[in-house]
């Protein structure tokens, strides 16, 4: 019965308007049968099937199909851009796709790897109610269309890796090459060790079990006792959960906020978020925990960075959603109108004006990184070092940075406590001086970290197994003569 009811709901997300909608996001309640084990086949095809298929695939046209649908908004989620003086452009909103999907890739003593985006299972619970993956579902929504255009021969999670380096190539950035092989699963079993949140489509099953808050935490001593508590490294079943809770499976952007004892604590400010303290976080999250370097990490996150922007300028200041944001029922803040799940409830707009366009809420901060989000530029590190950057809040209440130069050129730009922890520690600081003076050097790190970020999965954990293993790659020869489709 509960289940009847939900498939109702799940089949009307979006409504008529999002048409490939459901391709992309499938709702837990129609997982449940494989996860009981009914399905035992761990792969929607298999991967010598999958293989073969890809022999056909044109992967120009493919590239055409996804630059194309990366620049035309639809009226169903309008891309970002105008907004920001920029063109309209899902750049950012598909960067953030790949690096979501490929993110949850840990490897542990070089022997025992987890996670990836092969597999595609952000597309199954648990994964597509994780809190970090907010609005993600819309650019799996859109990117539908190209999966109904090639069929068989894109499994999902090329497609949504793809996507990402395409969204980064055709804005103006650097990508080398790109290789196919990975395989999809029919379930998101292999990712419920990492982690399960947001249960609302899941009433009823021994799976539906949240570990919203770590069972091992800790704050740092200079940490104000009422702010959240951060996970430690060992978790109950080896859960390979990030630092802060499981829906955040990568670091908390806010950062650590400081006692009044503190001797940084300074009372006039906004609000007391460490940069210092929260680069702390994101080494813990980015070396400990994903295995990346430094310089790695420096690069991933200026790059990411560089393109799309924060969504939370709907103000929810005084609303219920101000006061329990994060619900503990996911998916957060997508819900369809008249769910009670999101401020799609009316809160942010109603009917075809629910939670679209301005009335958006992702994260809750709000803002791009740099002038020109729509396309591959410098700012991320240049503004990082010219500018004084001071704390402020969001619209929809959440404490984040700006100039304290409110006439600089930098001024409607924002950063992230996370982000201005990069100038904060010294090991960071000495790679964002050295991106923001060799551009040239950012791009080719930038490049190399990506590769490896987008081809490491369990089961191929190292980035040149893929390659290995399918010998499909592409260097790009084709985009010559078109570095970028933006006016
Ligand atoms: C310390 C690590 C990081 C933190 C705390 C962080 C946090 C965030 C937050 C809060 C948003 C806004 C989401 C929204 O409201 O729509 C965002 C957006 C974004 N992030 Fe990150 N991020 C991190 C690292 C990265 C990395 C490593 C990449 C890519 C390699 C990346 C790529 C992006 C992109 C492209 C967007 C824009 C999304 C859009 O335009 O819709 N981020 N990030």
């Amino acid at each position: 019965m509960v289940c009847a009811v939900l498939s109702v709901g799940a089949a009307q997300m979006r409504g008529d308007d999002f048409p490939a909608y459901d391709l992309g996001t499938i709702p837990a309640w129609q997982d449940l049968p494989s996860l009981r084990g009914d399905h035992p086949d761990a792969q929607v095809m298999s991967k010598a099937e999958y293989h073969r298929k890809l022999q056909s695939l044109d992967v120009e046209h493919l590239y055409n199909a996804i630059a194309t649908l990366m620049t035309t908004s639809k009226p169903y989620w309008p891309a970002d851009g105008p907004q920001d003086g920029d063109v309209s452009s899902y750049a950012g909103l598909f960067a953030r796709l790949a690096w979501h999907c490929s993110g949850s890739f840990r490897m542990i003593n070089d022997t025992h790897a987890a996670g990836g985006c092969e597999g595609a299972r952000q597309r199954h619970w648990p994964e597509n109610e994780w809190r970090d993956n907010t609005n993600l579902d819309k650019a799996r929504g859109l990117l539908a269309e190209v999966k109904l255009q090639f069929g068989d021969h894109i499994s999902w999670s090329d497609l949504m890796t793809f996507a990402g380096t395409v969204a980064i190539k055709a804005s103006g950035g650097p990508a080398n090459k790109f290789c196919f092989g990975r395989v999809d699963d029919v379930n998101g079993e292999r990712s419920i060790p990492l982690g399960v949140e947001g249960v609302s489509q899941c009433h009823g099953s021994k799976f539906c079990k949240s570990n919203f808050e770590c069972p091992n935490s800790f704050r740092w001593p200079e940490q104000n006792n009422t702010d959240h508590a951060r996970c430690k490294i060992e978790q109950p079943e080896q859960r390979l959960q990030a630092s802060h809770s499981v829906g955040l499976i990568y670091v908390y952007p806010e950062g650590p906020e400081l006692k009044t004892t503190s001797q940084d604590y300074k009372p006039y400010w906004v609000h007391n978020r460490s940069p210092r303290l929260s680069a702390l976080e994101v080494r813990d999250t980015f070396k400990d925990r994903m295995g990346w370097t430094d310089r790695e990490t420096v690069a991933l996150i200026g790059g990411g960075h560089t393109l799309g922007r924060t969504h939370g300028n709907c103000n929810l200041t005084g609303s219920k959603w101000a006061e329990d944001p994060y619900n503990n029922i996911g998916p957060y803040f997508e819900a369809m109108p008249g769910s009670l799940r999101g401020p799609t409830d009316g809160t942010c707009g109603t009917g075809r004006e629910a939670g679209r366009g301005n009335n958006t809420v992702s994260s809750g901060f709000e803002g791009p990184w740099t002038r020109s989000p729509s396309r591959w530029t410098y700012d991320f590190f240049d503004a990082l070092l010219s500018e004084e950057w001071v704390p402020t809040k969001s619209p929809y209440g959440n404490d984040q940075w700006h100039t304290r130069d409110r006439s600089s050129k930098f001024s409607k730009t924002m950063r992230l406590t996370a982000d201005v922890s990069l100038i904060a520690d010294p090991a960071y600081l000495q790679i964002v001086e050295e991106y923001a003076s060799d551009h040239a050097k950012f791009d080719s790190d930038f490049a190399d970290a990506w590769f490896k970020l987008v081809h490491r999965s369990e089961d191929h954990p190292h980035q040149d197994d893929l390659e290995k293993d399918a010998s499909f790659c592409t260097s790009f020869e084709f985009t010559v003569s078109q570095q970028t489709l933006l006016p």
